[in-house]
C-alpha cells in the first residue's frame, strides 16, 4: 500500500509529458490530445452514463469470490453491486476513455479479459457498436449479471464467455482479426498477465491497442508492465498510472510516455 502511494506521488510529479507536452509523433500527438484529453469532446451516450450511475448505488448483493488475484474487498462472502462497481470496476473517467479509444480506433474486434459486472464492457462496446466484442469472466454470477447489463444497453455484438481466462483466450485467439483493441483486467498477477499480453501481441496483424488495467496494483503487476513495454513489438507505451496503453504499429518509433490523467 505504501509502495502504491509512493508510486502515485512519483507519477503526479513526473512532468515531462504532463498534458501531452514534448510529443513529436503526429499519430501519438493525435491519440494523446484527441483520445486521452478528449479535445474532440466525444461524449459517452447518456444511457451508459445513467446505468453506471445506477449501479454505483445498487445495494443488491453479488456473490464474491474471484478465480484470480483477490482484492481486499473480495474477502467477504457477498458484496453489494455498489461495492464491486466502486472498487473493482473502471471509474466513469476511465470508462469514458475506453469509449473514446474504441470510437477512435474503429477496431475489427474487441477483447476483454475480466468482465466483472460488465461496466468496462459497455463503454468499450458503445464506442464502436458494430464491432464484435468478446469478454471473458470466470465467476458465473458476475458473468450472468454482466450479460443483463449489456442487454439493457442493447449492445448486440457482445458475447460474454464464462470460464477461465487462460482457456477461453485460447479459444478466441484463432478468431482475432488484424485490428483489435484488448482490455486486460483480470487475474492481476505477474505470470498470467505476461502470458495474456504475450498471446495477444503474437496475433497482432497491422495494428492494435492493448490496455492493461491496474499497472501499479502490486509490485508484480508493475513488473509485468515494465517487462511488456520493453518488448520490441510494443512501439509506444502510455502510463496513466491506473491504466497503461500499448500502441502496436510497426511504423511508430519506440517511445514511453507518462501522463497525468
Ligand atoms: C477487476 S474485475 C473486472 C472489472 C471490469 N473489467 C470493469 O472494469 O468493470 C476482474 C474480474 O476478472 C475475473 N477473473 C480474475 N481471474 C480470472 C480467471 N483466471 N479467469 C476468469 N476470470 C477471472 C474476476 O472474477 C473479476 O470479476
Amino acid at each position: 500500500m505504501v509502495w502504491r502511494i509512493l508510486k502515485y506521488i512519483e507519477h503526479l510529479f513526473y512532468r515531462r509529458h504532463r498534458q501531452g507536452r514534448r510529443i513529436h509523433s503526429p499519430y501519438l500527438f493525435d491519440f494523446v490530445h484527441h483520445v486521452i484529453f478528449n479535445a474532440s469532446k466525444g461524449e459517452v451516450p447518456v444511457k451508459i452514463q445513467k446505468l453506471h450511475r445506477e449501479l454505483r448505488n445498487d445495494l443488491n448483493l453479488v456473490p464474491a469470490g474471484t478465480p484470480g488475484a483477490p482484492s481486499s474487498a473480495d474477502k467477504s462472502e457477498n458484496r453489494t453491486v455498489r461495492s464491486f462497481v466502486r472498487v473493482s470496476s473502471v471509474s466513469r473517467k476511465q470508462g469514458a476513455l475506453l469509449y473514446r479509444i474504441t470510437q477512435w480506433f474503429k477496431p475489427e474486434m474487441i477483447i476483454e479479459l475480466g468482465t466483472g459486472l460488465g461496466i468496462s464492457t459497455i463503454y468499450l462496446a458503445a464506442g464502436s457498436p458494430e464491432t464484435p466484442l468478446h469478454t471473458i469472466e470466470g465467476n458465473p454470477d458476475r458473468a450472468e449479471f454482466a450479460a443483463g447489463v449489456i442487454k439493457r444497453c442493447e449492445l448486440e455484438g457482445v458475447k460474454v464467455h464464462y470460464g477461465d481466462l487462460d482457456q477461453k483466450l485460447n479459444d478466441i485467439i484463432p478468431d482475432i482479426k488484424g485490428r483489435f483493441v484488448a482490455f486486460v483486467d483480470g487475474n492481476h498477477r505477474y505470470d498470467p498477465t505476461i502470458s495474456y499480453v504475450r498471446r495477444l501481441i503474437t496475433t497482432v496483424g497491422e495494428e492494435a491497442v492493448i490496455i492493461m488495467d491496474d499497472i501499479y496494483w502490486s509490485r508484480g503487476m508493475n513488473l509485468a508492465w515494465q517487462e511488456v513495454i520493453s518488448w520490441p513489438e510494443v512501439r509506444v507505451s502510455i502510463d496513466l498510472y491506473h491504466m497503461g496503453i500499448l500502441l502496436l504499429r510497426k511504423d511508430l518509433h519506440k517511445a514511453h510516455v507518462k501522463i497525468k490523467f
